[in-house]
């Protein structure tokens, strides 16, 4: 046991201040003490660009940069972090750039923000800004430019769900270079010594060798417009902002500040005065990253109220490398780490460094980038997680961990002993705190290696990860084990010795019986109990062999004398995959009709998407009289209500009223289709997460603390938790019961001419849209409360002038004083200045009635942009439950963050909720679902359960298929019966079937209502019915390439409810697939590899889709539009549809710029509003562009016509003359135009008619690569085919396609939502676990195939639709299962190493899990048997 030196307690930094600053794009901020609660993203919430994704670092959206001087280094360090959990005061003294920094629309874009918009690299644009700052942060902290590698890397925080990330990828690889002279035009050669190439300004600079700041401050820091004809990464600009002098110069000082309810705030500048405050507050929580903390006290609420923030102690910051190791300080930020370690390997002999290698790879690993660049090793190692990626390596290793009382003694302690057997249970008294860590260098001969795996490789924590160390010696010419460590986690409550194992080895020799003995040993090591937290029991069994057999061929291999005991194919066990950068073609042609319709023109809100000007819901300032609402959800999956009571709110902070069922003015009675909800449940709860009521309050946080108080009190009812279950017990929504046939199916199974007959089931999980943007809404009244406008998940349009409204807010202020919280927001909105702060505040309350008539009349005269899915019906619902008219309701929508169904009709019931309390107290009311709640109530993609019955020929064509399926429907009708029957309809995929029955039904189950996503049930139909494909395949040992050829449906075929096919493209698609990946080729290449690797597969897939176009409910099938002409030639379009990404917006203006021949620049499309274009249909189904482009057309058309007699009579220089001179001649320049799709219908009594106006056909070819060990797969190569015809946006068509096949694979082999029901007993009831990106993860840029082309058929014009084209949204999102059928093919060839060649059921998600416990082999057979199927929540 040491101490620290007396001196080493100097109090130098005990001057404590209260006075905290901060830096925001160059603009000094002074931090008011009592902010301590406040996360920066709340600070900076003001701006638009950070957005708020999740709240708990999963999302990447709410990424900025922050700049830190360092003293000692005298160094300047750039660095990208998740404001959402960076405690406002722990970027004291720090500059933070958010996107608002870098451009803007009027001063001109940063080239990493131009080339994002410009590769059609943003679609919503809700995670746009988070790309960009993840990007710029790089390019700052680079001092030589990045690789396409780290380029990835950095990315790896930042989750896109709409583009699929591959444009992403292609704008920021232009900044990949490996010359400086390709940045600035000058060589590298040609600079001075000491200088290199500044990130910042890309001109020769020391900064990076003396003082960053010195040499840059001098640099132009105005921003002039700037435009970018190329973007290729030559020019970097030279309009950064600079790192302010003033933090250059200021000396820190240790900081004492409050926060919210009694929060203390400590910054403590020395070892001793950390030691002197933990002495007095034992309960208090040290802090660096706050990764965890951040989390226990939001999601967890964990109540701390003591924090003590060690970020800039020097002592806990060391990192040396000493002679016995190398020295790593507690607080040293994991990418410190990482970066030292790096330079360490290279500095020191190879052997000595197994560990550093080890920790660099599971680093890589760890997270994302923002995380690790604000989380520390000390934070890591303190919180004990039984799945820390690092503690197995620090025991591993034989870390030492130093660790320091309050009275300066310092004890030591071997890191396998500072974890003790319990939850998150350290050797650590209350007086203790971590203040370092000795790693040491390695032996000869002694190896260590990290092992982890997760869902998916990307930022994910590990189901099962390890540590193992072997120190092996000679003896006699063999190899003997003279040291060991083997240490897991994920399979215990802390990170697990395998000690009888460890026992085991040593004095054994390295060789084959030591592995298999150990392997059984292993065995007894790890035991899982059946209902473990977590479940998935027999794949992490299954982990911890793999991963030690793994090691054992790893460390042969690296034992040249041993290396011969391994067969070269058994070395792909040991072998990583290289993932190369992300190569992908587009290839399409350009036809252009017009000035515009079919160009590849750039989203039209892409510019503003990429500097954070688009705003969305959440953005709208809250206007001053405006309250936050929260709901009042049910806890138990079935119950009867007891009692409510509320009387614990009345004291709460901030809390005003909560609303009931008994307070709703008009029909508490809600439905998308039928009125089978309660908008507040009364008597019965019927899921987890009904509304029951609603708490309004001041702020967010006291409406959440107020709900939470709210006592409801439940007798529990049996609750039914599964589609199977809901079977058994006939648990099915009323009228439900489906049935399509065609031919004879039962005299054809009894005719004989069927070769076999084949039965089998197909269940396939939900999918959680995880739109970026959580769903939100604003609602407030209008004329003392008898009308009612509301804004929801969206924000203003351009015409909404934010300083123009801060400029008359501030105007009123000052004349009349006002609130300070008011105030401080406009100030923060850099209106205010220093002096204005000091000015009267009194009279608060006739200046916020001010400020919030003021409000309302800019919110009236700018139109406000409203975003709904299906705008018509929140105005429904909300006139329904307040018993108002429709024409007194008025919603309208500009963009939303991401929809894919979750919008459609699952938003409603949230306005309608807000709108209540809104009504009644007439003030405005805003509710924004925190992330875990929107996952937890919205509803998702349907889980299915599909029974069949097949009988082919021996050739493999299908003569009949009996069909019985169900949906999960939840707790409400919702769309699950359209989406029932579109599965009905899509059950025959492409396939001529000559007797065919299908019957369906939708199952009452109690979970929250599921609804509509992309694909609408059509995807779930046809994976039933590739599933049966396949396994014919199988049976009659043929390829299903093969079987899916033989039984295609040809032109003029007639389909299972009536419809015939005309105009199919699916015999070229196919050819042109075929032909594109060389599928003989492939298949020999790929049977190749899996000869001679035993433990990496790989398959290939080819699958082909048609997707019904049109609503299935035809009165559906209308849409209206509004275009206006004026009289600068400009032209204003409304029309029923929403953006939401899917770039509707920029088709409809295209085809109105070609209608009258102008520019597309000329037009501009307003919000969606209904009370411009009435009982709109959800922007669903795929057929936006068809209609609303075709009602637009018809309004252009219109106009056109009426200005033809003038335009006839004289020659005309431009169409603004034209337009003058109709206007002149007092023609009529505003038509109203209207769209209905013709020739649809069906009849479901008689079960035939023809749903849809066309198909949109499609064909994938996917290959892939597994790990059979670990389960782990990459997609190598993708190419996807579609027939859009003539399309209107080639470039937008690709990025729908390359969105939607990244989803499909999502929902196909990642994406796994987890239920507490009968297959995961450890959840409780009913209740959903994957509530967040940290627990359900959707693909990351590591998930895009290494190889990504798409195709559009060309020469097609598709005759049913606008332009020639066809629509797409929806289409290509099946095309994703030939990466599962790719997986399947590969897990058949690590079977047949068995000798299993028989079917086998993989259930989707094929996750990790799924796909190892499917390959057999001699690890899994003492824990599961051949048909072992993984529990899934269907
Ligand atoms: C999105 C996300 C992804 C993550 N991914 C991973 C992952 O892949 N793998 C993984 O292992 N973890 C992961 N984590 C967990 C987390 O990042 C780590 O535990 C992190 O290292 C904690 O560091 P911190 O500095 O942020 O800790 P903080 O939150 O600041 O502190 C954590 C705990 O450590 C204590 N503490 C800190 N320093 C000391 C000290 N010197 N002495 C005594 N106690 C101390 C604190 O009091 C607190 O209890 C993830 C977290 C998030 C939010
Ligand atoms: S909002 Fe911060 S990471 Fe999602
Ligand atoms: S553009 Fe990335 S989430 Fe929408």
């Amino acid at each position: 046991m040491g101490s620290l030196k007396t001196e080493e307690r100097g109090e130098q930094d005990l001057k404590v201040s209260n006075e905290a600053i901060l830096y925001v794009n160059g603009v000094r901020r002074v931090l008011p003490d009592g902010l301590a609660h406040l996360t920066l993203l709340e600070y900076l919430r003001g701006l638009t660009g950070t957005k708020l994704g999740c709240g708990e670092g999963g999302c990447g959206a709410c990424t900025v940069m922050v700049s830190h001087y360092d003293r000692k280094l005298r160094k300047c360090s750039h660095y990208a972090i998740n404001a959402c959990l960076a405690p406002l005061y722990s970027v004291e003294g720090m500059h933070v750039i958010t996107v608002e920094g870098l451009g803007s629309c009027k001063r001109g874009l940063h080239p990493v923000q131009e080339s994002l918009a410009r590769t059609h690299g943003s679609q919503c644009g809700f995670c746009t800004p988070g790309f960009v700052m993840s990007m710029y942060a790089l390019l700052r902290s680079s001092q030589t430019p990045p690789s396409e590698e780290q380029i990835e890397e950095c990315l790896a925080g930042n989750l896109c769900r709409c583009t699929g990330y591959r444009p992403i990828l292609d704008a920021f690889r232009v900044f990949a270079k490996t010359s400086n002279d390709l940045y600035t035009g000058v060589s590298s050669l040609s600079l001075e010594e000491g200088k290199s190439i500044c990130p910042s300004t890309g001109k020769p600079c020391s900064c990076n060798l003396n003082n960053v700041n010195d040499k840059c401050v001098g640099s132009d820091n105005r921003y002039d417009p700037t435009s970018y004809n190329e973007i290729d990464g030559t020019k970097y600009t030279e309009k950064e902002l600079i790192f302010p002098p003033e933090l250059l110069l200021r000396i820190p000082t240790s900081l004492n500040l409050t926060g919210f309810a009694g929060l203390m705030w400590y910054r403590p500048l020395t070892l001793q005065h950390v030691l002197n405050l933990k002495a007095k507050y034992d309960n208090a929580k040290l802090i660096v990253g706050n990764t965890e903390v951040g989390i226990e006290m939001r999601l967890k609420r964990m109540p701390y109220r003591v924090l003590i923030s060690v970020m800039h102690v020097p002592e806990l910051n060391v990192l040396n490398a000493k002679d016995d190791g190398i020295e790593i300080g507690a607080a040293v930020r994991l990418s410190d780490l990482m970066n030292f370690l790096k330079k360490v390997v290279t500095e020191r002999a190879a052997h000595e460094t197994l560990s550093c290698k080890a920790f660099i790879e599971q680093l890589k690993w760890f997270a994302g980038t923002q995380i690790r660049n604000a989380a520390s090793v000390g934070g890591n190692i303190c919180t004990a997680s039984p799945i820390s990626d690092l503690n197995p390596l620090w025991m591993a290793a034989r870390a030492k961990f130093q660790i320091i009382d309050v009275k300066g003694n310092i004890r030591t302690v071997l890191a396998e002993n500072f974890f003790l057997p319990g939850y998150r249970k350290v050797n650590l008294a209350s007086d203790e705190i971590l203040l370092s860590i000795i790693l040491p260098w390695n032996k000869t001969f002694e190896f260590v290696k990290e092992f982890k795996q997760s869902h998916r490789r990307d930022d994910d924590i590990a189901i099962v990860n390890a540590g193992i160390r072997v120190h092996l010696q000679e003896h006699s010419e063999n190899w003997v084990v003279a040291g060991a460590s083997i240490f897991y986690g994920g399979v215990a409550p802390y990170s697990l010795a395998a000690a009888k194992t460890k026992e085991f080895l040593i004095g054994k020799i390295w060789d084959k019986d030591l592995l298999q003995n150990a392997l059984k040993i292993l065995q007894t090591d790890i035991l899982l109990k059946d209902n473990a937290p977590g479940g998935m029991i027999e794949f992490r069994k299954s982990l911890t062999l793999s991963f030690f057999f793994k090691f054992f061929l790893w460390v042969s291999h690296q034992m040249n004398s041993i290396k011969e005991v391994i067969p070269s194919s058994h070395l792909s066990a040991v072998h990583s995959v290289h993932r190369p950068s992300i190569t992908g073609s587009q290839d399409y042609e350009i036809l252009k009709r017009g000035t515009s319709v079919g160009s590849p023109e750039v989203h039209l809100s892409a510019r503003l998407q990429v500097t954070g000007e688009a705003e969305y819901a959440d953005d709208t300032p809250m206007p001053p009289n405006g309250l936050h609402a929260v709901l009042v959800l049910s806890r138990k999956p079935h119950a009867r209500i007891i009692s409510i009571d509320d009387s614990e709110t009345l004291s709460s902070p901030g809390f005003v009223r909560l609303f009931l069922a008994k307070d709703v003015p008009g029909d508490n009675k809600i439905g998308a289709v039928v009125a089978d909800e309660e908008l507040f449940a009364v008597d019965r709860v019927t899921c987890v997460g009904q509304v029951i009521g609603i708490v309004v309050a001041d702020t967010h946080e006291n409406a959440k603390i107020a709900a939470r108080k709210v006592d409801v009190k439940y007798e529990e009812l049996p609750a039914i938790l599964s589609i199977q279950d809901a079977v058994n017990a006939k648990s099915f929504h009323p009228n439900t019961e489906k049935c399509l046939s065609k031919g004879d199916v039962d005299h054809c199974f009894q005719s004989g001419l069927c070769d076999r007959i084949i039965e089998g089931e197909v269940q396939m999980g939900g999918q959680e849209h995880f739109y970026l943007e959580p769903q939100s809404s604003l609602v407030w009244t209008v004329d003392g409360g008898n009308e009612v406008h509301m804004i929801s998940s969206t924000q203003y349009n351009s015409k909404w002038d934010r300083e123009k409204w801060n400029i008359e807010a501030k105007k009123t202020i000052l004349r009349d004083g006002a609130h300070k919280d008011i105030f401080e927001t406009l100030f923060y909105d850099g209106i205010g200045t220093e002096k204005d702060r000091q000015l009267d505040k009194a009279d608060y309350q006739h200046s916020q009635m001010v400020l919030f008539y003021l409000w309302k009349e800019v919110m009236r005269c700018d139109s406000v942009e409203q975003c709904l899915l299906a705008p018509q019906k929140h105005q429904k619902y909300v006139s329904h439950v307040l018993g108002l008219p429709m024409s007194k309701v008025v919603c309208k929508t500009k963009r939303i963050g991401g929809g894919f169904g979750g919008k459609e009709t699952r938003s409603a019931f949230i306005a309608a909720a807000a709108s209540v309390p809104s009504y009644l107290l007439n003030r405005p009311v805003k509710i924004t679902l925190d992330r875990d709640v929107d996952m937890m109530i919205t509803g998702q993609r349907h889980s299915f359960l599909g029974k069949y019955k097949v009988g082919f020929t021996n050739e493999g064509k299908v003569l009949a298929v009996d069909l019985e399926i169900y949906n999960n429907g939840g707790n409400s009708l919702d769309l699950s019966l359209a989406i029932l029957e579109r599965a009905m309809f899509h059950s025959d995929n492409v396939y001529e079937i000559p007797n065919m029955r299908i019957m369906g039904r939708v199952c009452f189950t109690n979970f929250p209502s599921h609804t509509a996503f992309r694909g609408f049930g059509g995807p779930q139909g046809m994976l039933i019915t590739e599933n049966w494909i396949q396994r014919i395949a199988v049976e009659l040992r043929m390829s299903p390439e093969k079987i899916r050829e033989i039984n295609f449906q040809g032109e003029g075929s007639i389909l299972h409810y009536g419809q015939k096919v005309q105009y199919s493209t699916l015999a070229p698609l196919w050819t042109e697939l075929k032909s594109s990946c060389d599928f003989v080729k492939a298949r020999e290449e790929v049977d190749q590899f899996n000869r001679h690797n035993r433990w990496r597969k790989r398959g290939i897939a080819m699958v082909p889709n048609k997707f019904g176009i049109s609503f299935t409910t035809k009165l559906m099938n209308q849409a209206g539009a509004l275009v206006q002409v004026y009289t600068d030639g400009t032209v204003l379009v409304t029309h029923g549809g929403v953006e939401m990404g899917q770039g509707l917006h920029t088709k409809v203006a295209q085809i109105a710029a070609s209608a009258f021949n102008i520019p597309l620049s000329s037009v501009f499309i307003s919000d969606t509003s209904t009370d411009k274009v009435p009982n709109a249909s959800p922007t669903a189904a795929s057929a936006s562009s068809d209609m609303y482009g075709a009602a637009v057309l018809d309004a252009c058309e219109q106009i056109v016509a009426r200005m033809e007699p003038i335009a006839s009579k004289s020659k005309f220089d431009s169409f603004t003359e034209l337009v003058r001179a109709c206007y002149a001649e007092r023609i009529d320049l505003s038509a109203h135009g209207f769209y209905i799709t013709p020739d649809i219908g069906f009849d479901w009594v008689t079960a035939k008619g023809k749903p849809f106006r066309y198909f949109t056909y499609g064909a994938a070819f996917a290959e892939v690569e597994i790990d059979t060990l670990t389960g782990d797969f990459h997609t190598r190569t993708a190419n996807v085919f579609l027939d859009l015809g003539y399309s209107l946006n080639p470039a937008i068509d690709v990025g729908q396609i390359e969105g939607a096949f990244v989803q499909g694979l999502g929902w196909l082999a990642l994406e796994e939502l987890k239920w507490g029901d009968a297959a995961h007993k450890w959840i409780p009831s009913g209740c959903l676990y994957t509530t967040g990106p940290g627990t359900y993860k959707i693909p990351s840029v590591n998930d895009v195939p290494f190889k990504f082309n798409v195709s559009l058929l060309k020469g097609h014009p598709n005759v049913k639709a606008i332009h020639s084209s066809k629509a797409v949204g929806e289409p290509p999102f099946f095309l994703a299962s030939s990466v599962l059928f790719a997986i399947k093919d590969a897990i058949i060839a690590a079977r047949a190493e068995v000798g299993c060649s028989d079917w086998f059921p993989l259930d989707s998600p094929a996750t990790p899990e799924r796909i190892r416990m499917a390959c057999l082999d001699e690890l899994t057979t003492s824990l599961v048997n051949s048909d072992f199927r993984p529990k899934l929540s269907v």
